[in-house]
This record gives C-alpha cells, sequence and structure tokens, in this order.
C-alpha cells in the first residue's frame, strides 16, 4: 500500500500516525475486537472486489484512539489500493478538495479524518462526488461563469468521527456504511498488548498484561502508551520484565488508578462532588470550574466516565454516582 499524506500534516499529527506504523496492525485478521464493524466491512470488501468496483463510503465514529485511522490503512491494502490522508480542518477551500479527489486512481482510499469539521463549501464539492463520482467546477466569473462538470474515478471516502452528532445530514447520508467503535474488553486489550509487546521487544507476563489491559481505559492508543512508559519503569527499577507488580506500581506512579482513572477524570469526579453537590451540572460549568476545554471534557473524558458508570447523564446535567464517591472516598450525601 503506497500511504500518501495529501494536505494538513501537522495539525492533523499524521506523522505519529507514520511513525507508529510499526505496531499498527495492517491486516484485518491482525485487527483484534471490534467484530461487528470487521464481520461486515469483510462482506464488503469481498463483494465489491467480486464486482470489480470501489468499496461504497464508510464512516467510522467514536471515542479517540480505538483504531479509526488503522481500519483506515487497512480497508486500503486489503482492497490493494492507495491511502490518501486528509482531515477535515486541513482543506479550507473548495478547489483544495477538488484538487485531491481530481488525483485519485481507481479505487484509491481517500481518508478524511475528523471529518466533522469540514466546512460547508467543501462538503458541497463532496455530494456529487461520492454520489455520482463527478465534481462541478465553476469557470469564469459573473455573467460568462459557467459550470462544468468533471468525472472522478470511482473511490472511496473513508470518513472518521468522535463527533457524529455534527456532521449534516447529507453529508451522513451518503456513507454506506457506518462502523460504531466501541470501547474494547480487558481480554481484547490484552491481547493488544501482548502484540504490542512482542513487536517491542517488551518482556511482559500474561498477568502484566492483564493489569495493563485494566488500567487502559477500553483504548488501544492509552495501552500501547501505558506499556511504553512501563516497560521504562521496569528497565530502570526493576531487572526488565513487565509482571502485575510492576506494573501496579508503574501506573501508580503515572497516578493511573486501578479503574484507569487519571487525575483529570478525578479531578471531575471530585469538583462535581465538592463544588457541586454531586450534580447535576453543565458541562460549560463544569469546564470552567476545572479549568479545561469543554470539548476535550466531552469526547474525551466524559465517554468513559459515563461507561464506568462513575457519572451518568440527566435531563438537567450529569450527576456523580454511589460508586464516584466510594471510589474518591467521600460519604454519601443524605438523601
Ligand atoms: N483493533 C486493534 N488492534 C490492535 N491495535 C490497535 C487496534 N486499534 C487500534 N490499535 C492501536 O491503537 C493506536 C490508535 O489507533 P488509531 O490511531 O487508529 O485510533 P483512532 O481511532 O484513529 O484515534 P483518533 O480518533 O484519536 O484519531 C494505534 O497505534 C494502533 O496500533
Ligand atoms: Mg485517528
Amino acid at each position: 500500500m503506497a500511504r500518501q499524506i495529501v494536505t494538513g500534516t501537522a495539525e492533523t499529527g499524521e506523522d505519529r500516525i507514520l511513525a507508529s506504523d510499526s505496531i499498527r496492525p495492517q491486516r484485518l485478521r491482525d485487527y483484534i475486537g471490534q467484530e461487528k464493524i470487521k464481520d461486515s466491512l469483510q462482506v464488503y470488501m469481498k463483494a465489491a472486489k467480486m464486482r470489480g468496483d470501489a468499496l461504497d463510503h464508510v464512516l467510522f465514529y467514536g471515542p479517540p484512539g480505538l483504531g479509526k485511522t488503522t481500519l483506515a490503512g487497512i480497508i486500503a491494502n486489503e482492497m490493494g489500493t492507495n491511502l490518501k490522508v486528509t482531515s477535515g480542518p486541513a482543506i479550507e477551500k473548495p478547489g483544495e478538495i477538488a484538487a485531491i479527489l481530481n488525483n485519485l486512481q481507481p479505487g484509491d482510499i481517500l481518508f478524511v479524518d475528523e471529518i466533522h469539521r469540514l466546512n460547508r463549501q467543501v462538503e458541497e464539492v463532496l455530494y456529487p462526488a461520492m454520489e455520482d463520482y463527478a465534481i462541478d467546477i465553476v469557470i469564469g466569473k459573473g455573467q460568462t461563469a459557467r459550470s462544468i462538470r468533471l468525472d472522478l474515478p470511482p473511490f472511496t471516502l473513508v470518513g472518521a468521527t468522535t463527533r457524529p452528532g455534527m456532521l449534516t445530514a447529507p453529508l451522513r447520508d451518503r456513507f454506506g456504511v457506518v462502523g460504531h467503535l466501541d470501547y474494547y474488553s480487558v481480554p481484547e486489550l490484552e491481547q493488544i498488548i501482548l502484540h504490542t509487546a512482542q513487536k517491542l521487544n517488551v518482556e511482559i507476563d500474561d498477568k502484566g498484561a492483564r493489569e495493563l489491559a485494566r488500567r487502559s481505559r477500553g483504548t488501544p492508543r492509552l495501552a500501547n502508551r501505558l506499556l511504553k512508559r512501563v516497560r521504562d519503569f521496569a528497565m530502570v527499577r526493576y531487572d526488565g520484565g513487565i509482571t502485575a507488580a510492576v506494573a501496579a506500581d508503574a501506573l501508580d506512579l503515572l497516578e493511573v488508578d486501578q479503574f484507569g482513572l487519571e487525575k483529570l477524570d478525578r479531578d471531575i469526579l471530585e469538583t462535581m462532588i465538592v463544588k457541586f453537590g454531586g450534580g447535576p451540572v453543565g458541562l460549560d460549568t463544569l469546564s470552567s470550574a476545572i479549568g479545561e476545554d469543554a470539548g476535550t471534557i466531552g469526547d474525551v473524558y466524559e465517554p468513559y466516565l459515563l461507561k464506568t458508570g462513575f457519572i451518568m447523564r440527566t435531563p438537567r446535567g450529569r450527576v456523580v454516582t454511589a460508586s464516584a464517591y466510594e471510589h474518591l472516598g467521600y460519604d454519601l450525601p443524605a438523601e
């Protein structure tokens, strides 16, 4: 597979993607978990190949670090086509997306990360491109302006977003395949950690992997990152291998607790308990009390706190649950 970044390297951090390529699974069979998505992709990719068509457009959504970008690369590998990478905020003008589209080869995968951040005019170029493999270009100005239609080769747009609710309906409707990525189970993360350890030549036993997996908040990116930090700790403080005890020690030092909560997670819960009597509290109020961006809290922190049952959503805002009081060592309020 030829991987090419078409725009916006700095902003999207795609250099990081390339740098971590060695631990990124390259084929569907090496991609752990997300069975529903894998099963349907397998069918759609096979059918497209049998017909000699491009795969239908695919949208992946879910919290950060769960493997959306990885899946886009896998699709290109499995289809035997090129992957072109860009992102919503990197494309500013309709002409830029038109140029990218115009340079595609038949069957190419165009990956648009953070697709909810495309602006309206750019999005409008995508509608006919996705639906009819064509773009409309306006030439000339004023009275003599006319629009001509340029045909594109059949291609596959793979969009990724952490915020599916922010996509416009016309864009959302043009994806034939939609995959929702959910947090990974502890056994799945354990497998991912063992694979990465093998690739990085890190010595780790099953119990060490399990301890890391339990504290990786369901997220492969975090699991891989914690593995690297704990490896350093194991090398310097112990004599190399990662056991459950070494992992637990190192993660305590990193302030990652038994549930995978980090300091900011605990700050959120503590602030809700101490300053807001457990809630309900709105996202913006909470964000200014903590001094952290509301978008970051909403996209990154809140989904995991909801998933683990430390907070709940109510019509009047989020509230902390009894398990949050217990976990942080606060007495439950009287009512
Ligand atoms: N199913 C999986 N099996 C093994 N490793 C995985 C899997 N999913 C993700 N990873 C690893 O986790 C890391 C993060 O994945 P990726 O960059 O694809 O996440 P993402 O969903 O695109 O995140 P973001 O929304 O932040 O861009 C990668 O380094 C990849 O190697
Ligand atoms: Mg990504």
